[in-house]
């Protein structure tokens, strides 16, 4: 997806979906900001941990009733939130406190095995999410709580955008990665820059989560190509993937980003692009950059998956004619991608709806088995790395059974995740699925239930 927001587009959002509905195990049930219901399911007590939070724990408790400071202040970056889940035997829980307290284990790198993938040592089918602002967060405590709910949910892949480009700089403190501004590219190590993203993976080390961090964007949001342009003296993303200049630049990005990270077992790959694309363009003009990326990030870190992010266009087995099948979508061959030696595993999107392709649910369902049958041809897993249809949980769900069932697949991760953090609720771009909520009761619980009983 293509969205971009600001922190306070981000921070005005509002979500209606929590209201009403009971607040599921271990779901947030208040603290100050939340806007989302206060009772708890059945057997679960709404109980305060401190201004910031309160949390449907198991047990009648002393009231039943939750304790809710609804006010609009936001905390600032100094307050703790501390958001501790009760033990219980039968879950592997973890604190918002980071490595001092944490009892999830680091463990090792993820790999593949055939068209599965191993994460810590565990060959099997993987669920996961995408959140492209979790680097651009400025607290902490919102980073962690994000990472502890996703370990507590069973979800293990998260996808996070490792690029932030900029042709102004901000002076506001706005965080950034890559600054263009005065004509000479600048990489943002400090304080508002990289050390986010060195956050997000020390948080993900010390809950258990695996990290995809892509490089560029396709799209203008949070910068993408187009940031490059003028650098580089150049007009197009055609013009991007061939320009020497950009390219070196690209490459001594990804360089300063891979360094930081190489030995973490928080990275489970690393992405050349988010949805890169060359309409128009030969087919060789893509496929020549994803050689010569993925052979250059193996050659800085030879120890951890590579993936192109791309959409998943081009002609496969098992295709209906429709437009995502064309080799003109995208400029590129889905297959011809996914063989590159130095590609580890072949990722694909599902947006019928952005695509007018019809019907919704069964076009996406073909997709899914037509993807996994190129990837069991080439012996890689297939990652369906977004997917969303206006927050539908028939049709999402119904997409999660086929993607677990067709063999070649390794992992799904649905598009977006959302959460109530620090100063109000994430966006609703039309495909999130807040914590808690009944989509995510949907995707999240029932699809790692599924998962587990395989
Ligand atoms: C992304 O790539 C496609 C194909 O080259 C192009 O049509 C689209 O405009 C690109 N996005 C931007 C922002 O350039
Ligand atoms: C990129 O360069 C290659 C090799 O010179 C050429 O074949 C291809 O057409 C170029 N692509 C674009 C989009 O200019
Ligand atoms: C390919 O990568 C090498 C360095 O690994 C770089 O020197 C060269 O310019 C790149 N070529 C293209 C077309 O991107
Ligand atoms: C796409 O790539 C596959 C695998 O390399 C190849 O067999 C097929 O001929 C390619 N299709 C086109 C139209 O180039």
């Amino acid at each position: 997806m293509r969205y971009s927001l600001t922190l306070a587009a981000l921070a005005a959002a509002t979500g209606v979906s929590f209201a009403q509905s009971a607040v599921p195990a271990y779901g947030q049930c208040g603290g100050q900001g939340y806007t989302g219901s206060t009772v708890c399911v059945s057997g679960y007590h709404c109980s305060k941990n401190n201004d910031y939070y309160s949390q449907c724990v198991a047990g009648a408790g002393s009231s039943g009733v939750a304790t809710t400071i609804k006010t609009s202040v936001v905390p600032s970056s100094s307050s703790t939130v501390v958001t501790k889940p009760p033990v219980t035997t039968s879950k592997v829980v973890s604190t918002s406190k980071v490595a001092t307290t944490t009892t999830a284990a680091a463990g090792s790198i993820a790999t593949t095995s055939g068209t599965k993938f191993i994460i810590d040592g565990k060959a099997g089918y993987y669920a996961g999410t995408n959140s492209y602002w979790i680097g651009f967060l400025t607290n902490n405590n919102d980073i962690d709580l994000v990472m502890q709910h996703l370990a507590s949910s069973g979800l293990k892949i998260l996808r996070v955008w490792g690029f932030n480009d900029v042709t102004t700089t901000p002076t506001d403190g706005t965080v950034y990665y890559q600054s263009f501004a005065n004509g000479e590219p600048t990489i943002n190590t400090g304080a508002n820059g990289l050390q986010r993203l060195d956050y997000v993976v020390k948080s993900a080390e010390a809950h258990g989560i695996k990290l995809i961090i892509n490089f560029v964007n396709n799209w203008t949001d949070y910068g993408g190509m187009a940031a490059y342009f003028s650098y580089a003296g150049i007009t197009s993303n055609a013009q991007w993937y061939n320009s020497t200049k950009a390219q070196a630049q690209y490459q001594k990005y990804i360089k300063a980003v891979v360094s930081r990270y190489s030995s973490s077992t928080a990275i489970f790959a690393w992405e050349l692009a988010n949805e890169p694309r060359c309409t128009g363009c030969d087919l060789s003009t893509l496929k020549t950059w994803v050689v010569n990326t993925s052979k250059y990030i193996k050659s800085l870190d030879s120890k951890h998956m590579v993936t192109t992010g791309e959409e998943g266009f081009g002609p496969i087995p098992g295709d209906d004619g429709s437009y995502p099948y064309q080799l003109s979508a995208g400029g590129s061959n889905f297959t011809a991608n996914c063989e590159v030696p130095t590609i580890d595993f072949c990722t694909y999107h599902l947006y019928p709806e952005s695509w007018s392709v019809t019907p919704t649910q069964a076009w996406g369902n073909q997709w899914i088995k037509a993807h996994a049958q190129a990837c069991t041809a080439v012996g890689k897993p297939c990652l369906l790395e977004e997917f969303g249809a206006s927050n539908n949980c028939g049709i999402e769900s119904d997409w999660q059974a086929t993607a677990l069932k067709a063999a070649g697949t390794g992992a799904d991760l649905f598009w977006q995740y959302g959460d109530t953090l620090s100063y109000g609720q994430t966006s609703q771009d039309g495909n999130t699925a807040f914590y808690g909520d009944a989509l995510y009761t949907c995707l999240v619980t029932n699809h790692i239930k599924a998962i587990d009983s395989l």
